[in-house]
């Protein structure tokens, strides 16, 4: 099928190169000319496993343009994967998608069928102001085109988002015509029936089986975006509100999240206690919700619940350390990871940044260190005075307590014995209870997890 993507970030270009790979021909349109110059020369504009590797791949398949119209007229589907950001409300503001959808009407032919796919988390009903503006757009211009529309939300993780693209654990759509979902079906044909060879890179799950198509209403699709990322969020603020708990009773969350996860329905994931959830959906995703409900004057407890507890959660780390240190004020506190979670260079709404704030605010000196997060930090955190250091052993050079905020792997090799020397005081936090706690203590630390 030929299919244009509109929006070339996490979501457009996993989607382009994985939609290549399967053998679509597919056009990406990408708006900023760095990005764009960068995928023109097979570069990803990401960090993402295996992304270049399949862009080498797919090349033959895959071109990208920063043409909306002249990448529309011979699509036979249209994605919309560009941005939503907050409005000030919380609600995703869908300017961007419409102003995508308006460009593409402006490039349809007389005669042609589209569909056009919306793939941006967007707010409830977004579908039907996507063919008003299509609709509008082609009647000032003349043309008589067959356009549907359908809501295919995506399911991606950061870090595993091509895994995650060839490999689903469902597909959504939210049609109205059977014509959008037999091309949804036609689209992801190779991908639910797991036709294709596996990349050597990204060898099919040992016990995968076969993806469902739910075909739904275009409400529920956009809804079940949305109740799907409020129930991780909460799931993880439920198991951190335990943590909480167990430091009191000295009970271990570890143990607590494991005899409850081998119960099929509550299930193990997305119960490990921590500093709480960041990132570009989660955070975003959850205020939407809330003001989705608010628009009808409805209430949702239970998310907002989950919100303030995650918010809580950065600030009983910080305690935590402070009951250790007694004063925070002028003491170098060294962090360990920056990124929102490990295997990806995104720092939006990263609870290490909020940690770096916090501690910056009551006056103590913060180092950080990221393997690859650093220019994006760098950005993020702007005037605040903070040492990046390139390692964690000049990371811990003179600091009085470490936290551990992102659990890269690479952390699991360092020489610990050789960090606590190199201490003031040795004390770490374990910011996502990554460590072993015994091994940690045997290296001279003073170690206090999450929880435990
Ligand atoms: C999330 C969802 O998991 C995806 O299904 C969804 O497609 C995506 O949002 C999106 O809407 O685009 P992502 O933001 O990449 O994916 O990250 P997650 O893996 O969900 O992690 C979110 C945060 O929760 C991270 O900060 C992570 O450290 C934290 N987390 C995760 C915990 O604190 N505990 C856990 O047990 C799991």
């Amino acid at each position: 099928m030929r299919i244009t993507i509109i929006g070339i970030g996490y979501v457009g270009l996993a989607t382009a190169v994985a939609l290549a790979y399967l053998g679509h021909n597919v056009v990406g349109v990408e708006k900023d000319p760095y990005k764009l110059k960068l995928l023109r020369e097979g570069k990803s504009p990401i960090h993402e496993p295996g992304i270049e590797e399949l862009l080498e791949q797919s090349k033959e398949k895959l071109d990208f343009t920063d043409d909306i119209a002249g990448a529309v007229a011979d699509a036979d589907l249209i994605l919309i994967a560009v941005g939503t950001p907050p409005k000030m409300n919380g609600e995703a503001d869908i300017h961007y998608v419409e102003e995508a959808v308006r460009q593409a009407a402006m490039g349809m032919v007389s005669g042609s069928t589209y569909v056009i796919v919306i793939k941006s988390t967007v707010p409830i009903g977004t579908g039907r102001r996507v063919m008003h503006v299509v609709r509008k757009t082609l009647a000032k211009r003349g043309v008589e085109a067959n356009v549907h529309v359908a809501s295919n939300p995506e399911f991606l993780r950061e870090g595993m988002a091509l895994r995650d693209t060839l490999y689903p654990d469902r597909i959504i759509v939210g049609a109205e015509t059977p014509k959008a979902v037999e091309a949804l079906l036609r689209l992801y044909r190779p991908i639910l029936e797991q036709t294709f060879i596996p990349p050597p890179f990204l060898p099919r799950p040992e016990g995968y089986s076969l993806p469902p198509l739910v075909t739904t209403d275009p409400t529920s699709a956009e809804l079940i975006k949305y109740a799907a990322n409020a129930f991780l969020a909460l799931k993880i603020s439920f198991i951190n509100e335990i943590a909480g708990l167990c430091e009191k009773v000295g009970a271990d969350v570890k143990e607590v999240a494991r005899g409850i996860g081998l119960d099929p329905r509550i299930g193990p994931h997305f119960l490990q206690a921590g500093l709480g959830w960041g990132g570009s959906c989660l955070p975003k995703d959850t205020a939407a919700l809330l003001a989705v409900a608010a628009e009808y004057g409805y209430t949702m407890p239970i998310v907002e619940a989950a919100r303030v507890v995650n918010t809580r959660q950065r600030h009983l780390i910080v305690e935590k350390l402070q009951g250790e240190l007694k004063i925070l004020r002028g003491r170098i506190i060294g962090i360990l990871g920056l990124a929102f979670k490990p295997e990806t260079d995104d720092v939006r709404e990263s609870p290490a940044l909020d940690l770096v704030r916090i501690l910056t605010e009551r006056g103590a000196h913060v180092k950080v260190h990221d393997p690859i997060a650093i220019p994006k930090a760098k950005v993020a955190l702007g005037e605040l005075p903070v040492d990046y250091a390139d390692d964690p052993y000049t990371l811990a050079e003179g600091c009085d307590a470490l936290i551990l905020a992102t659990e890269w792997e690479t952390y699991r090799h360092l020489n610990l014995a050789v960090i606590s020397r190199r201490m003031n005081t040795p004390v770490l936090v374990d910011g996502r209870n990554f460590f072993n706690a015994e091994q940690v203590r045997r290296a001279g630390f003073i170690y206090l997890g999450v929880g435990r």
